[in-house]
């Protein structure tokens, strides 16, 4: 049976990926961000490829304020939701974030406001005894390092709330995932040095929806990222500091 699913961020190409597999397999979708003309475009070739109803509005997680108004319209478009993919996130320059007004808008676009939207989703779902909640972190959220710190602390809290959430939703049936991504083709890594093992946001966005059919809380995506990332944390601090990374 077809699912009602809301994408946050629907205009990041991960998130494309992902609308793109829940569609294939017959859910309808509400696509939430910043750019009305985008969502437009992506929700009319959503339609015509996969003949799903697509619905879109505009999302802004920095506009907390305006988070409670936004999901009862959601609500009211799709009249019951039953998972949720917070994809938005915004890596910005780390040079420019030594500034704090910078540092800040990267925090909010990572964290405040996903905590703000994910509030609203998980107090949803809770009393209905169902439904998901998918968020996108990131490997750069397990080790702090000099060239993304910023970004990495607010998804490294990204990762701790949602572990926290899917603590409390779990005896409710809710169920948390969170994703950790290492280097996808996306314009948040366009023309970015030293990236290796790049995967493609399509293949990305298939793999989300398919966590779904497993039971892992926490998936690195591709897998293989689990693994570098072990041996990254495991790496002696008085060694880490002295890399360039
Ligand atoms: N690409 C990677 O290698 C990689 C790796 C690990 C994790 N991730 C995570 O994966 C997710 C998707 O990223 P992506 O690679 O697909 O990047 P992307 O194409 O650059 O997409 C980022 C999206 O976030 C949206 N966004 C930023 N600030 C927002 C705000 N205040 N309100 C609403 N939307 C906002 C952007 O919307 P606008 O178009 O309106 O700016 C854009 O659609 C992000 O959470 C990212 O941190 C990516």
């Amino acid at each position: 049976m077809s699912e009602n699913i809301l994408i946050l961020g629907a205009t990041s190409a991960i998130a494309r990926g992902t609308a793109a597999a829940f569609a294939a397999r017959g859910d309808n979708i509400y696509l939430a961000s910043r750019d009305e003309e985008e969502l437009k475009r992506i929700a009319a070739d959503l339609t015509v490829r996969y003949g799903v109803k697509v619905s879109y509005g505009l999302f802004d997680a920095a506009a907390t304020d305006t988070h409670p108004a936004f999901f009862q319209a959601v609500l009211k478009e799709m009249q019951e939701l039953n998972g949720v993919v917070l994809a938005f996130g915004l890596l910005g320059d780390q040079q420019a974030a030594r500034d704090f007004s910078v540092a800040e808008k990267i925090i909010t676009s990572n964290f405040t406001g996903a905590v703000s939207i994910l509030s609203l989703c998980a107090n949803y779902f809770e009393p209905l005894k169902r439904g998901f909640i998918i968020g996108i972190s990131s490997v750069a959220g397990d080790r702090g390092r000099q060239s993304n710190y910023v970004y990495g602390a607010a998804k490294g809290a990204l990762s701790i709330y949602l572990q926290g959430l899917r603590n409390r939703l779990f005896p409710s049936g809710v169920r948390v995932v969170t994703i950790k991504p290492g280097f996808v083709d996306t314009a948040m890594t366009f023309g970015l040095p030293g990236l290796f093992l790049v995967a493609t946001p399509q293949h990305i966005g298939k793999q989300i929806v398919r966590t779904l059919s497993k039971s892992a809380d926490v998936v690195y995506l591709p897998g293989f990222w689990r693994y570098i990332m072990l041996i990254i944390k495991h790496v002696p601090e008085v060694i880490f500091k002295r890399m360039k990374m």
